[in-house]
């Protein structure tokens, strides 16, 4: 069932075009051409919204987050599962919880839902198993539609949670009648084209990662830098890089670097940087200029026409606006599953981890 693929992570890394695909599949009305999720239709546009989820599922949250403020304008708060439930959160009637969860049996995950739920707020599910413990619960779900995921690393189901969390953006922007007029126009259009895109790219990014995870094999840690959209890529990126390869990744913030971690800096401590040419691109060279500074390698993800003077740039496609996200990620995906696969881990399932997380 890997169809021919050597691991499914690599498979379900490589299915992300049709990923993309099936999950625009029925949410786009044609007539007006813009984003359609029905079973939102009953609900009003959030007030105010807490994500919560666990692991990639959350990083894909707070990446939705930047979206779901300068898009639709609502104030959002995104939290960790385990954080949450044993917290007394500010949190009720009115209030919109999106619970996210690839396996929708996350037991923590499932935990927040009930304490949202107990308090009167309106749960809305995203997910990927249908008839899951989350989908049953939620008040609403919305489907992710990326098929069966079977490698415990999560790959194609972030990938489908970041287009969906794209689509409520524009839907709860239009109804709440603030959807930038660039975004109206030219985000769908997009997000359509990106299959095709994805597909042709894919092939050379994988050659670039088997090549630099060579290079670097021998690193024992990694900090990996973003900003904005781009600081949850690095947070994933790091968490990749770990559970499949064992070797310590943290991810963070550009800007938090110089409060701490620049004191790990050293020859031997590589960083891996998400550098797209976008408005925040001259503060990230600015940092990535620190790194090299105190003597530390950096592999940078950017776009073509960057200007970074860095040991390996390594360009993707731009695509458009916040998008260039989706072709960052299986970049981060790829390299940390080359790395593994060239250290020999057991790829599709790591030591002392489970697919589905059950139990607190
Ligand atoms: O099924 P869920 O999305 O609720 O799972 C959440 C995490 O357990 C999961 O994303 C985990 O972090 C993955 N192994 C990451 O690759």
């Amino acid at each position: 069932q890997k169809g021919g693929y050597k691991h499914f992570m690599l498979k379900e890394i490589f299915e992300q075009p049709r990923v993309v695909a099936d999950c625009l599949t029925g949410r786009i009305d044609r007539e007006t051409g813009s984003a359609w999720l029905p079973e939102l239709e009953p609900l009003p546009a959030p007030e105010r919204l807490f994500i919560v989820a666990c692991g990639t599922s959350y990083h894909a949250g707070l990446w939705g987050m930047y979206l779901m403020e300068q898009w639709a304008g609502i104030p959002t708060r995104v939290e960790i599962a385990s954080e949450l439930r044993y917290r007394d959160p500010i949190l009720g009637p009115g209030d919109t919880v999106v619970a996210i969860s690839q396996s929708g049996e996350t037991a923590d995950t499932l935990a927040g839902i009930q304490l949202a739920k107990a308090r009167g707020a309106k749960v809305i599910g995203l997910c990927n198993v249908v008839g899951s413990s989350v989908a049953r619960e939620a008040d609403v779900v919305l489907y992710t539609q990326a098929g069966p995921e079977i490698s415990v690393a999560s790959t194609k189901a972030m990938c489908s949670q970041l287009t969906l969390l794209t689509l409520m953006a524009l839907v709860w922007g239009r109804k709440r009648g603030v959807l930038p007029a660039e975004v109206a126009a030219k985000c769908l259009p997009a997000l359509e084209a990106l299959p095709a895109e994805l597909d042709a790219a894919l092939p050379g990014m994988r050659d670039r990662a088997k090549a630099l995870c060579r290079v670097y094999s021998e690193a024992r840690s990694f900090l990996y830098l973003g900003r904005g959209l781009y600081y949850p890529m690095a947070l994933e990126g790091a968490l990749k890089l770990k559970e499949i390869s064992y070797i310590h990744a943290e991810g963070y913030a550009a800007g938090e670097m110089k409060h701490g971690p620049i004191a790990l800096i050293d020859p031997k401590f590589p960083s891996f940087a998400l550098a797209p040419v976008d408005a925040l691109y001259p503060k990230v060279k600015s940092n990535l200029q620190e790194v090299q500074a105190r003597g530390g390698k950096i592999v940078a993800l950017t776009h073509p026409g960057a200007d970074l003077d860095v040991d390996h740039p390594w360009e993707v496609p731009a695509g458009w606006g916040p998008l260039a996200t989706f072709f960052m990620l299986p970049a981060l995906q790829l390299f940390a599953y080359e790395m593994a696969d060239y250290l020999g881990k057991d790829v599709d399932q790591p030591r002392n981890l489970a697919k589905s997380v059950t139990v607190e």
